[in-house]
């Protein structure tokens, strides 16, 4: 361990921006509309709720009181647990450097998307630009490596400096610009349909066991993604707090912000794809193709377009800030290199990695590996594999071999704020988080 002094959060409440910055991304903004959408709307928004309070808000609590009783980066503060369950962090290193490989070709394209609004020019026939401009070789590499080359900058100033600065100035932001788009779109004509959708769980549509099993599987997959677990995220974020910084305060508030801002995005995307007849079911190009329709039969649509692209943009930054944190902070400690080479490093690795997942929507869409195109395998062996894996070995380690007495003492910080819930926790962490992230990674493959 260096000797050197840790890094810290200038304050809490830069950590909770920080923290909800990198839970609220692409992640409500991008999937959650679409997923909604496809796995039964307001069905889906149910269990979506409950997994967030269960299992989500314990480990949120647990991952962060790893991180700041070792004080290390993911894998770190796992073996300082345990000598020999480091892995369970590097599941996490490694699935944030998944993720941030794709997550960043997606950003690169919500760049695009912006300058395109911002010049005025717009998305002319948005279902066939964005096949097009996917299916391009160059041009959306460029994007995506000008995404990552905005996360260097900001990662590589630091901690307090560059992540707490910018999340404290582009959060808040973009909860303004939620409401500003949700507005809008409830007002439109026809806006009652895609409310009524989102809200009202419609069970006509679920027939079997497998198509709850579906919606089950997704929530729970979506609320993990969203809120950014499994991953060492908040592990890493969890090791520059304060030890006098309240956990609990924040184990409830991420979820808070990050559930109010996927829901305002159902509002604003779901209701506006209904009053202009489109498919809510369209899957991962909703954003991208279906929006642009909307926005273009609205009268002052370019502005409000370019006003939403910025709000996905800044949303999408502050969460890819936080996994190249994780990688970084990983080879900073394993490596002892500076933090401008270890942020180098790790993002143009990830870079590289990206280039072939965006080739893969052209030059590349023929390779397959496992049956499935290189973006999707990364999306699926973080997601569906890494991220639950991630998850479930976390609740062993903490609850098992760390132990809740141990635990309850770096949550409730020595006794400043006690943990009034302890059994609750404890039967949470112990038995029903593990059992339900098992079977639900179990039914994943059938
Ligand atoms: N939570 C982010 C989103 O919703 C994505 C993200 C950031 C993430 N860090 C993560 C997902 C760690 C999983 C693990 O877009």
């Amino acid at each position: 361990m260096s000797s050197k002094k840790r890094e810290q959060w200038s304050s809490d409440f830069g950590f909770l921006m920080a923290a909800a910055g990198s839970a609220v991304g692409l992640g409500n903004l991008w999937k959650f509309p679409y997923v909604a959408g496809t796995y039964g709307g307001g069905i889906f928004l149910v269990f979506y709720l409950i997994f967030m309070a269960v299992p989500g808000i314990p480990i949120l609590l647990t991952e962060m009181a790893i991180g700041r009783n070792a004080r290390l980066n993911a894998v770190g503060s796992c073996s300082k647990i345990k000598k020999g369950w480091g892995f369970v962090g590097a599941f996490g290193v490694l699935g944030s450097f998944f993720v941030l490989s794709y997550y960043s070709v997606v950003g690169g394209w919500v760049m695009k998307y912006l300058a395109e609004y911002s010049l005025g020019r717009g998305i002319p026939s948005p279902e066939s630009y964005f096949t097009d401009f996917t299916s391009r070789s160059a041009e959306p590499i460029l994007w995506h490596i000008g995404f990552m080359l905005i996360c260097v900058i900001i990662v590589s100033v630091g901690v307090s400096a560059g992540i707490e600065r910018i999340s404290k100035l582009l959060l808040p932001l973009l909860l303004v610009l939620t409401i500003v788009v949700c507005i809008r779109s409830l007002t439109l004509d026809g806006a009652e349909k895609g409310v009524k959708f989102f809200l009202v769980p419609d069970l006509s549509g679920i027939n079997s066991l497998s198509d709850w099993g579906e919606i089950l599987l997704h929530a729970m997959g979506q609320v993990f993604f969203s809120l950014s677990l499994g991953m060492g995220t908040l592990i890493t974020y969890g090791s520059y707090l304060d030890r006098n910084a309240n956990l609990q305060r924040n184990a409830v508030a991420i979820p808070l912000i990050d559930a109010s801002v996927a829901i305002l995005s159902g509002f604003a995307v779901l209701p506006a794809v209904y009053a202009c007849g489109l498919d809510p079911t369209a899957g991962p190009g909703l954003v991208f193709q279906t929006l642009p329709a909307v926005f273009d039969s609205m009268a002052g649509g370019g502005i409000l377009a370019a006003l939403f692209f910025l709000l996905v943009l800044s949303a999408a930054v502050t969460s890819a800030i936080s996994l190249l944190e994780t990688v970084s902070a990983f080879l900073i400690d394993a490596l002892k290199i500076k933090r401008i080479s270890a942020v180098l490093l790790s993002a143009a690795a990830m870079a590289a990695v990206g280039c072939f997942a965006s080739l893969s929507f052209g030059a590349l869409s023929d390779v397959k590996i496992m049956g499935m195109g290189i973006f999707d395998l990364l999306t699926f062996a973080s997601d569906n594999i890494l991220m639950p894996l991630g998850g479930f070995f976390m609740c062993i380690l903490a609850g098992y071999i760390w132990g809740i007495p141990a635990m309850t003492e770096e949550i409730s910080s020595g006794g400043k704020y006690p943990l009034r819930l302890v059994r609750l926790f404890s039967v949470i962490l112990k038995y029903i988080a593990p059992a339900f992230i098992l079977v639900i990674f179990i039914a994943s493959f059938f």
